[in-house]
């Protein structure tokens, strides 16, 4: 299908929600392309994942940049040398300053395990538990400079039961990442084609 978005995919792990996405834009009517994976982790699993489907995956090892700017200098050139449209952030655990973000305002989607504006940052899970919350859930926004804090796409949440341990919570909430992030990627693709 023509016109369908460049999708690059930060990862820094195992990536199972980059997978989800892959698995949605083999739908010939998902407006999205997975055209790229980036992993700023070397051994991250996500990138032979990535690989076995026929997608370029991409290493850019944070610790051999001197500063975030230059290691987020050269994250921007590669998305832009393969004409990246869009960004996706499936698990990727670092911290994007202003001068990056900017340059993808409007295009740029994360996942994260919480009921935004609740729990940014980690351990959501065990923080949801301890704060004795009911519901729990998962949100994708877009990104901004500030953590968490962008305007949010897509929520879906999920209830805490008796006896939930942090691991049985993420896996529900997981399941959900993994039904929603499609979804809201693809909303996000197709307000940018309307524009
Ligand atoms: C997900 O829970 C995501 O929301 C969080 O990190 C986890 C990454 O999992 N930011 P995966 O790499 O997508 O399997």
């Amino acid at each position: 299908m023509s016109g369908r978005k460049k999708v690059a995919v930060l990862i820094s792990g195992r990536g199972s929600n980059m997978s989800a996405l892959i698995e949605a834009a083999k739908e010939e009517k998902f407006p999205v392309d997975i055209s790229l994976v980036i992993s700023n982790q070397p051994t991250a699993k996500g990138l032979e994942t990535a690989r076995s489907h026929g997608i370029e995956a991409v290493a850019i090892d944070h610790a051999e940049f001197e500063t975030r700017e230059t290691f987020e200098q050269e994250l921007h050139k590669t998305l832009v040398s393969r004409d990246i449209e869009m960004v996706a952030c499936a698990g990727f655990m670092r911290k994007l300053t202003a001068s990056f973000t900017r340059n993808w305002e409007g295009r740029m989607i994360n996942i994260h395990p919480s009921l935004l504006p609740k729990y940014k940052g980690l351990n959501t899970h065990q923080r949801a538990l301890d704060a004795g919350d009911e519901e729990h859930g998962c949100t994708v926004h877009y990104v901004t400079a500030e953590l968490d804090s962008g305007p949010v796409i897509m929520q879906a949440s999920v209830p805490i039961l008796k006896g939930d341990t942090a691991d049985d919570l993420a896996a529900r909430v997981l399941t959900e990442e993994h039904r929603i992030f499609p979804l809201a990627l693809a909303r996000v693709a197709e307000d940018l084609a309307g524009q």
